[in-house]
């Protein structure tokens, strides 16, 4: 299983060869207006109409989506309950198959996808081919998984002189509620989990990329998922979780986005009546880097930047807190401030643009509240500078900030923030203890060439993720799986081996013989 797996192959956008054709393509592609609407059963429904704007150029209407309202959300749940008994009793083998043909489906129209994640997401060109990659990946991975572990019962021999088996089931309905910031990547993952494990989804999209999602559903349907199976559902979180998320008949919930949210959607699931079920919560992270003297600063440079500016820091591993040995503070600190200077803030359809802009304008207000109270509180290392013509849109440049310690942050900033904090060798276990004290646990770094303190920070830090001597993003499915401990999520992983059982019922057969 393991060795015959492979992951997505992409674009290699470095070559002019793969590169100018592939634009072409991506061109023709999103010269039409998207849109997205409830597909219920199958069929398109109407709703409350609104647009969906580029947000790196608000000129640009990429999209209409009508939302789905209350009582669709129960329409759909009603159907999906009649159903989920055919789809759980067709076997992991022909859901597997079914999983498959949409992930060769995303593959021959990965350039449409990708069009459509740049113009709806504000991506980099390089982050939507991350993006795809991953989504099929997800759906290769989750598939194979299913018929690793479902497709067969497990025969357990013991001393009974029975025959006992244990086999996986479908729970029923799954509500697979996703972020903005993988609007294609955690969207598929999240329903391809679902279904490979023989349950019924409805599929709920952020507000503000529900047209990539739509896409997604339609292949999804293409490739054989009846409709009876998978609805989706865009629209606002509030009024499509008051509708679902107190019904006792939801047998359980994949939740992607902050740790708020997903509290509110644990109250509400243990105040309903009717059985206990899952809530697969992925949510937010506090990051940190620790760069001891031993390190190579070119090599940090590097990684700090990625960790912390790609992709907007709209990544929930995204690095917000540098920790930075005093020895080498100065000069580090100056090396990124060189590397920062050089950083592209622009719409990415120019490819000259490292950095899009951050999703929207309340993204934004929080970055600019942020680095209000930081410029009053820190000390600003570095700010980029905005290039003079650029499309109107919600863009923010990075900023680098010293801070005298991790307790001036009290929450996720979502965004292109970072934060350095300088320490002396004497006060590593300080540093260790501050970053276990945020109870997060998402990802962490740590750039040394002295193995037995990477091993000594790697055992003590609570984290789900940490990468040692290289940038903390970018996990890949199937080889690192993802996901937090603590306020950063329940677990399992995504894109890991335990994922699916969360999906699943086990149930037990004893046959006297
Ligand atoms: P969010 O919590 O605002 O929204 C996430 C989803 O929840 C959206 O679909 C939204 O419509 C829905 N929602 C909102 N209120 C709801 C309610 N009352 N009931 C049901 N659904 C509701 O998060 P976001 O701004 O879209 O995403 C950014 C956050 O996601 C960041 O905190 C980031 O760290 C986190 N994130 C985590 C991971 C991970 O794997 N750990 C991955 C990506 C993003
Ligand atoms: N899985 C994504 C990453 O690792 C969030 O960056």
């Amino acid at each position: 299983f393991g060795k015959n797996r492979r992951n997505a192959a992409g674009y290699d956008v470095t070559s002019p060869d793969e590169l100018s054709p592939l634009k072409a393509e991506m061109e023709e592609e999103v010269a039409e207006t998207f849109r997205a609407c409830p597909l219920i059963g199958g069929a398109e429904m109407r709703g409350h109409e609104s647009k969906i704007l580029n947000p790196a150029n608000h000129a640009e209407v990429v999209g209409i989506v009508q939302e789905a309202d209350a009582d669709q959300a129960v329409d759909a749940l009603n159907r999906a309950l009649k159903a989920k008994p055919h789809w759980d009793d067709k076997g992991a083998d022909a859901r597997a198959d079914i999983l498959n043909t949409a992930a060769d489906l995303f593959e021959k129209q990965g350039p449409r996808l990708m069009a459509l994640t740049m113009k709806e997401a504000g991506k980099t060109l390089n982050d939507a081919v991350a993006e795809l990659r991953e989504a099929v990946d997800f759906l290769r991975y989750y598939a194979n998984r299913a018929r690793a572990d479902f497709a067969a019962p497990m025969p357990l021999p013991g001393p009974t002189g029975e025959e006992n088996r244990i086999s996986l089931h479908g729970r029923g309905v799954f509500l697979c509620i996703s972020p903005w910031n993988f609007p294609l990547a955690i969207f598929t993952g999240q329903v391809a989990a679902a279904l490979a494990a023989g349950n019924a989804v409805l599929a709920k999209p952020a507000e503000q990329t529900p047209l990539i999602a739509y896409e997604a559903v339609k292949i999804l349907l293409q490739a054989g998922v009846p409709g009876e199976i998978l609805h989706l559902l865009p629209g606002d979180g509030p009024t499509i979780g008051n509708a679902l998320l107190s019904d006792p008949r939801l047998g359980g919930v994949a939740f992607t986005g902050s740790t708020e949210t997903a509290r509110l959607i644990n109250r509400k699931l243990a105040e309903r009546d009717g059985p206990i079920v899952p809530l697969i919560a992925e949510t937010g992270g506090q990051n940190a880097m620790i760069v001891d003297s031993s390190a190579l600063p070119e090599q940090v440079t590097r990684d700090v930047l990625i960790s912390s500016f790609q992709s907007a820091g709209q990544r929930c591993s995204a690095l917000r807190i540098l920790f930075v040995q005093d020895d080498i503070a100065d000069k580090l600190i100056e090396m990124i401030k060189g590397a920062m200077e050089e950083l592209h803030v622009n719409d990415p359809q120019y490819l000259s643009s490292d950095i899009g802009p951050v999703i929207d304008a309340d993204a934004r207000d929080i970055l600019v509240k942020h680095a209000e109270r930081m410029d009053k509180e820190a000390k600003l290392l570095k700010a980029v500078a905005a290039p003079k013509n650029r499309p109107e849109g919600t863009y923010f440049e990075p900023r680098m900030y010293e801070i005298e310690s991790l307790s001036q942050l009290q929450r996720e900033v979502f965004g292109p923030i970072l934060h350095v904090v300088r320490f002396k060798a004497s006060q590593l276990d300080k540093v260790i203890e501050d970053i276990n004290a945020t109870g997060y646990g998402l990802t962490f770094a740590i750039h040394s060439r002295i193995e037995e303190k990477v091993a000594y920070i790697c055992k003590n830090l609570h984290v789900g993720n940490a990468y040692v001597n290289r940038n903390q993003i970018g996990a890949i499915v199937g080889v690192q799986p993802f996901g937090g401990e603590g306020l950063s999520g329940t677990g399992p992983k995504a894109g890991g081996p335990r994922y699916l059982h969360r999906f699943a019922a086990e149930r037990t057969i004893s046959i006297d013989t």
